[in-house]
């Protein structure tokens, strides 16, 4: 990998800790509480923009048979550009979309938080993706863009919530419906809306695998704090110079999992597909560690799982791309896994934090701006090049790096 621009600016001195203070203040109680929860905003019209959709591929099941990709208008198309985002605050300006647009993307894929449903009225959560569906911005790029989607905790319903969110299987039928999803596709038959793409012809297949960490995810573990709130755990470690990471803590139940059983297999069929590049696009972060937010590490289990899975199925090609923390970064892994792995997050497409965590795993600078990411595959020459990067609102590329795709192969076994 080369690093275009390396460097790393973690904002945790005075300034960083100045501006979480003012934060804190200026925030209500649950906000203070968890230091990052969105407020979102309830509109008023119905939930509509569900244009159709052409099927173009035969399917088949979810988790029987052999795998094949679900049903998209585009998987003919050859990926040479992608962007993807998350966090979309419907009831806020959204001026990224023209920097979004203008980059004139193949396919952009949605991480989740597209929205911030968080409630169990389902009014109120048709209201809010109405509410997004007339942005101009995301109105322009659904007609001119195929687009994938995943969800995270907003849209799924409520802030951090998992398998125990009542109302899960109504917004699950209503994601899918916002996003197009044909009547008889398998991903309507699921336990969750995970989902799975292969785009393009033999040679320059890109497989876009976008796992749902919510519908089964099993109950999160808070940090110890000693009977301290969190908001005085946390300020008293700011006072103390001390990095803080959220509230939760790696959660080492055998039985703690974000996918479920009957993802995983789902899962383990998908790394058997042929692929020359496999995007993961997952709500939460991979490989960053330790936030102490949610993230695939707070799982770890899940975390190691899915590394052992790489290496098992000898599933070249892998790129994991996130989003869900307010602010962009790349991650890497490169201790105990097959090849190198990459997580480039990006967030939010309007939220920002202007604080990161802690991540003994990042290894770029962190942008707390507005911002979306790309993937672009350069499938000229001797040998296929990628580029990642990060755009700000304004179209500046903030930080790319160079990827060769023969550099995410090797270590693993078939079984
Ligand atoms: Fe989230």
């Amino acid at each position: 990998m080369v690093v275009t621009l390396p460097r790393i600016a973690l904002l945790t001195g005075a300034l960083g800790q100045y501006i979480l203070l003012r934060e804190m203040r200026q925030h209500d109680p649950a906000r203070r509480m968890l230091l990052r929860q969105s407020i979102a905003i309830a509109g008023a019209a119905v939930l509509g923009g569900a244009s159709g959709c052409t099927l173009t591929a035969t399917v088949r099941g979810a988790d029987a048979g052999p795998p094949s990709s679900d049903p998209h208008p585009a998987l003919g198309r050859t990926l040479t550009r992608i962007g993807f985002g998350s966090c979309a605050n419907e009831g806020k300006s959204q001026p990224v979309w023209d920097a979004i647009l203008a980059r004139q993307s193949d396919l952009f894929m949605f991480l989740g938080d597209n929205i911030y449903g968080d409630t169990r009225d389902m009014a109120v959560l048709r209201a809010k993706y109405a509410q997004f569906a007339a942005q101009s911005g995301f109105a322009r790029l659904r007609e001119t863009t195929p687009v994938v989607a995943i969800w995270d905790d907003h849209d799924f319903g409520e802030n951090d919530a998992g398998g125990d969110y009542p109302m899960k299987e109504e917004t699950r039928r209503i994601f899918l419906d916002f996003w197009n999803e044909p009547s008889g596709s398998p991903r309507r038959d699921r336990d969750g809306v995970y989902a799975s793409y292969v785009f393009g012809p033999p040679g320059k297949r890109v497989q876009v695998i976008l796992p749902d960490l919510r519908y089964n995810r099993t109950p999160l573990l808070k940090l110890d704090l000693a009977g301290a709130d969190y908001e005085t755990w946390a300020r008293a470690r700011l006072a103390a110079g001390l990095p803080v990471p959220g509230p939760y803590a790696r959660n080492p139940d055998l039985k703690a999992t974000m996918l479920g059983e009957r993802q995983w297999h789902w899962l383990e069929r998908q790394l058997e597909v042929p692929a020359d590049l496999r995007l993961i696009g997952s709500s939460l972060q991979v490989l960053a560690d330790f936030t102490g937010w949610e993230a695939w590490v707070t799982y770890p289990r899940d975390h190691q799982r899915l590394i052992d899975l790489i290496r098992r199925k000898n599933a070249n090609g892998v790129v994991f791309l996130s989003g869900d923390i307010h602010y962009a970064e790349l991650s890497k892994l490169d201790v105990n896994v097959p090849y190198t792995l990459w997580d480039l997050t990006s967030s939010g497409l309007t939220e920002e934090w202007p604080v990161p965590t802690p991540n003994a795993n990042r290894m770029s600078e962190v942008l707390p701006e507005a911002n979306f990411g790309f993937i672009d595959i350069d499938w000229q020459g001797p040998s296929t090049r990628l580029t990642l990067g990060i755009v700000d609102a304004a179209g500046k590329t903030r930080m790319s790096w160079d990827v060769e795709l023969a550099s995410l192969a090797g270590g693993g076994r078939q079984t």
